[in-house]
């Protein structure tokens, strides 16, 4: 049984046959025509922090593969009322065949994957959101080709997302510039790299742009991190991503961010909805890519 916990739960073949498939089943839907390979199929989606992108996505993208969806929050489930996780997942792995799960430590979602019968996906952790930089390498192929040898800048937070895109470089053979205020770096043994090599941390988060063929970032305050939120927007002022940063970049850069934004913090309203920001099709991606991820969770290589 394959789970998909962290991006290196998955091979470079792996991710070569899901993009070529979630391109497939993109282009179904936008001709209207069915793809049903989970009928009678059944995902649990469990929430323990808010969503809209991953809700829907994971909810319609089921409904599309001819399966069905039910949805559990903290607030309206026994999860809320400390049912251990491990007792969660032996139970709710009995009724259903996929389980995606967003929560806050990634030891949570380890625990219910060890006493789940069915495959869990990662919704997001503190530590990863993995299905999000699958959407994010999808779109940036959809637009450049290949990933593979091009370079990411990252500016920002050290969080979830950063570290997600480090364990895929590592996989898929590009690099990311890495820009952090101090006090905010990423952790290379949270984000379960071997090594150093497929990254290059800047002080400057301009540098880091320097010839990128992406620019990326997030909020500075994620979610479970809000009592920090006054002290993060002092130490992030100078880590917005504005038209210099982008100048600085490779002149066909695209612009990344995982959503939801707040302009004038970390991401200035030109560059988002600039010419360059692909946030839209990026969000979209979220549901072709994860289509495609459950059909080969559940039915392998077709
Ligand atoms: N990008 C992302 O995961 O969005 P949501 O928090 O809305 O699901
Ligand atoms: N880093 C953000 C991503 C939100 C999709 C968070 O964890 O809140």
């Amino acid at each position: 049984m394959q789970h998909y916990l962290q991006f290196s739960d998955l091979t470079a073949p792996d991710y070569a046959y899901l993009f070529e498939r979630a391109a497939l089943i993109k282009k179904k839907f936008k001709n209207y025509e069915k793809h049903q390979p989970l009928v009678d199929r059944t995902l649990a989606m469990i929430f323990e922090k808010a969503s809209t992108r991953t809700r829907v996505s994971f909810e319609a993208g089921m409904y599309q593969l001819g399966g069905s969806v039910v949805n559990l929050t903290t607030g309206d489930s026994q999860l809320g009322r400390a049912e251990p996780i491990e007792d969660s997942a032996k139970v709710i792995s009995r009724m259903v065949d996929l389980v995606m799960i967003r929560t806050f430590e990634q030891t949570k979602i380890e625990r219910f994957a060890q006493h789940s019968r069915v495959p869990v996906i990662n919704g997001l952790t503190n530590e990863f959101h993995p299905c999000q930089i699958l959407a994010d390498i999808f779109t940036f192929i959809e637009h450049r080709g290949s990933i593979a040898g091009k370079t990411v800048a990252w500016v920002g937070d050290g969080n979830n997302m950063a570290n997600t895109w480090l364990q895929a470089s590592e996989i898929l053979g590009f690099k990311v510039h890495v820009s952090t205020p101090t006090g905010y770096e990423v952790d290379q043994s949270i984000a379960g790299l071997r090594s150093s090599d497929s990254y290059q941390v800047f002080q400057d988060p301009m540098q880091a742009c320097a010839d990128a063929d992406l620019v990326t970032t997030d909020v500075w305050t994620s979610m479970g991190f809000e009592a920090e939120n006054e002290a993060r927007k002092v130490a992030f002022t100078d880590w917005c991503v504005d038209l210099d940063m982008m100048r600085a970049a490779k002149p066909d850069a695209l612009f990344m961010h995982c959503l939801p934004a707040h302009r004038g913090e970390e991401v200035q309203a030109e560059v988002i909805d600039g010419l360059q920001s692909v946030v839209w099709e990026e969000a979209e991606n979220r549901m072709h890519v994860q289509k495609a991820l459950m059909e080969y969770l559940l039915l392998g290589r077709l």
